[in-house]
Order: C-alpha cells, then structure tokens, then sequence
C-alpha cells in the first residue's frame, strides 16, 4: 500500500468500523450476521448447533416454509430452471412475472403492479424515476434508508418531516412553492420502532396541498388489515395511496420489491425506471413462490388472527413487566435499552439462553435509544413467548434497564 492510502479519509473510515468490530469482538458483544443453520418451522433456528426460539425474523406470518409456497417455486424451477435471460424487455420476461404482478395488483386493489429485484432497488428507482430536479420530496425523519437514497438520487428538494407529525408535514406542504411538483413519502410501519403512520391526516393533507403519495409497506403487508392488505385495510380508507410500494423478502417469503398504482405510472415506470431496464428480472422460482404466498395470505386468514394474539401477548407482557416498548402497536416490538452497551448486553443475556433477539444500535437509531428489535409472528405458540419475555425480563432486571 502506498503513503497515501495507508491514511487518507478512505482508510480513516474503513479503520473506524474496524476497530469497533474488533473491540465488539474481543467483548464477546458481536452480534453481526450470525450464521443460521437451519430454519425450523419460522418459530425456531439452529445458530452455532442450539436451537433457538426465532425473534429477530421478518417472516411475520410464519409462511417460511408453507408446503404450497415450497411446491410453487419448486414448480417453477421445473419449468423454468434457476435463472431468466436477463432484463425484462429483453428475453427476461416470464408468465410467472406477469401472473405476479397481476396478483400483486389484484391484491392491492390497483390498477396494475411492477416488481424489481429487491425492495431496496424498487424505492431507489422508482422514487428517482418519478421525481426529479425541481420537484420536492418529504419524508419523514424516520423512513427506511432505501427511500432516503431514493430521494437522495432524484435530484429533487429533499425535505424531512418530524417523524409522524402531521403538523410538521403541513408546514413544509407549505413552504412548497405552488408550481412544484411534491411527493410526501413514509413507511406504513416503521421498521425500527413499529409505529403506524397517521395515513387519515396524511392523505388529507396530500388532497390539500395536490402532493403525491408513496407509502411503503415493507412491514404492513400481511400484517395491518383484516385480510392483511396494509395500511388502506387497516384504516378502511380505499384506495388513497399514489404509489403502494412493498417488498417481497418478508410477509412474502421470497425476494424482490413491487409498486402498485395506476396503469399510466406503471407504464411509466416499465419504460423509464433503470433497475427494471438495466437489472435482471426476479428468478422464477422467487417469482412464483411469491405469487403463490399471496393466494395462501387471502386463502388462510387464520394467520392473520394468530400474529394479533401474538403481539398482544409480547408487547403487553413486555410493558407489564416495565419495559418501554416505545410507541409500537406491531410486529415490530422495540425493547429499549438506553447505550449500545446495555442493548448489546440484553442481547448476549438472551442469545445464552436460547432467545435470539438482535440489538439495533447507533448510527441505526440515535445515540442513547439503542434497544432490541424484537419481531413476533404468527408461527410462535403462546407458552414460547412466555419464555422468551421470562428470558428477557431477568436479564433485563440484572443489567438494571427494569
Ligand atoms: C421499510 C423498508 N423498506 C424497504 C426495505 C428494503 O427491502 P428489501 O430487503 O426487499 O430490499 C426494507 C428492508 O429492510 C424496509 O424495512
């Protein structure tokens, strides 16, 4: 390595993350990409030989593994083999992608769907594809880094809204001049607090000042609504949102990320956004297990019913015993620790008997709130969870955050 690259700003930054991982390492507090061995029925994995009760998965509907989504992939694979020929409008497009997308419309009660390669992709693409210099974008202060990267990239205003202030947001609705096109933009679920987005007050304001709406639902998809359709369901409110983004990686036990809307946006979006144009299409077995795991979210309500009790459960034992579990009414339940230290430590605590539960730390959350960030779902059984909460209720009292 020459001189200058032994410290430059580059290799400053890449020591800093170093040197914590080394320090976190030695203290037996690194907690990074635990190597899974094993899957077992959503509820349970098999880390380091042990198997642990699961609660740190996105699979909120414990569909990981249903025999009919296992069967369509399989399916696909059998007819397809493993890969496409490429990009879509090339020779990549399959009647699986199509199907998808026509169930994906379907079930959001759109016009039409687009689906890409990962959730992270589509936000980056479609909110840059829409939106551009000149225009302005809000988000809220707390929205995934996807959608942050998204505006980043649009080249557009980017303003931040206090985290689900609705007062907040009219005021920059404000500051807009009246000729700009404005996008307002916000998680349905947020995913390191579990928090529900005030969808009434913020399609209002959106109907008030002419702003397009973009809700992502990474976290509300199966999850809000009595049939598991999201935040519209949830809030008996229709058809309000512009562009209904969501992913397929977690409900949805698959990968890729879809946007439903009009059919003029779709066309849109087929014709200019890069990641559908430049980037391969989903693997078809990805695409019909996807596919497959819609039909079973609206054939099997039972799950639905089964990850309500669930969270009761969880969030309210957690709050009985004196934890803050912040403003969550989800899946999504966010033990707080206070220091990275005592997150990391609760953590270690709960791993050692059998709880996997992973801490979120700074900079994913601000310094001083780091906490768990615990996820319950449909697959647990009730007498589970009293185990999991009984584990992280006497390792929290012995590190002294109750
Ligand atoms: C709110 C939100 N949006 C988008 C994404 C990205 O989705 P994917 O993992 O499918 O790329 C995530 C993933 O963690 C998320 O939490």
């Amino acid at each position: 390595m020459d001189l200058k690259k032994t410290d430059d700003a580059v290799m400053r930054r890449v020591k800093a993350i170093n040197d914590r991982v080394n320090m976190l390492k030695e203290n037996d507090l690194y907690f990074y990409n635990q190597p899974v061995t094993e899957l077992r029925g959503g509820a349970r994995v098999l880390v380091d030989g042990r198997e642990m009760g699961m609660y740190a998965s996105y699979g909120y509907l414990g569909l990981l593994g249903h025999p009919r989504i296992g069967a369509a992939a399989k399916a696909a694979i059998d007819k397809y083999g493993t890969g496409t020929h490429g990009v879509r409008m090339l020779a990549g497009t399959l009647n699986v992608h199509n199907e998808l997308e026509e169930t994906i419309a379907g079930f959001k009660h759109a016009e039409a769907a687009i689906t890409y390669s990962s959730g992270y992709a589509t936000n980056l693409t479609v909110v840059s594809t829409l939106m551009g210099r000149g225009d302005f974008v809000l988000s809220d202060k707390l929205n995934h880094a996807s959608i942050v990267d998204g505006c980043l990239m649009s080249g557009a205003e980017f303003r931040r809204f206090r985290h689900n202030d609705m007062a907040d947001l009219e005021k920059r609705l404000e500051q807009v001049p009246p000729d700009r096109s404005t996008m307002v933009i916000a998680d349905a679920v947020f995913s390191m607090d579990g928090d529900i987005i005030d969808l009434p007050a913020m399609v209002k304001l959106c109907q008030k000042y002419g702003a397009w709406l973009m809700i992502d639902e990474a976290h509300s998809l199966g999850v809000l609504g009595k049939t598991g359709r999201g935040i519209e369901e949830h809030f008996g409110l229709g058809d309000v949102i512009d562009i209904k983004m969501g992913t397929l990686s977690k409900t949805i036990p698959s990968v890729g990320g879809y946007v439903a809307a009009k059919k003029e946006i779709i066309t849109y979006l087929r014709h200019a956004s890069r990641a559908y144009i430049f980037s391969a299409a989903l693997p078809p077995a990805q695409a019909a297990a996807a596919n497959e795991a819609f039909k079973v979210i609206l054939d099997e309500p039972w799950h639905i019913d089964r990850l309500n009790q669930n969270t009761k459960q969880f969030i309210n034992g957690l709050k009985d015993m004196g934890f803050d579990t912040m403003l969550t009414e989800t899946a999504i339940v966010p033990v707080l620790c206070g220091s990275d230290e005592r997150a990391f430590a609760l953590t270690r605590e709960a791993q050692h008997r059998d709880v996997f539960v992973l801490p979120v730390v700074s900079p994913a959350v601000p310094d001083g709130l780091a906490r768990l960030r615990a996820t319950i779902t449909a697959a647990h059984e009730s007498d589970e969870i009293a185990y999991a909460m009984e584990v992280i209720g006497e390792a929290g009292k012995k590190i002294g955050i109750i």
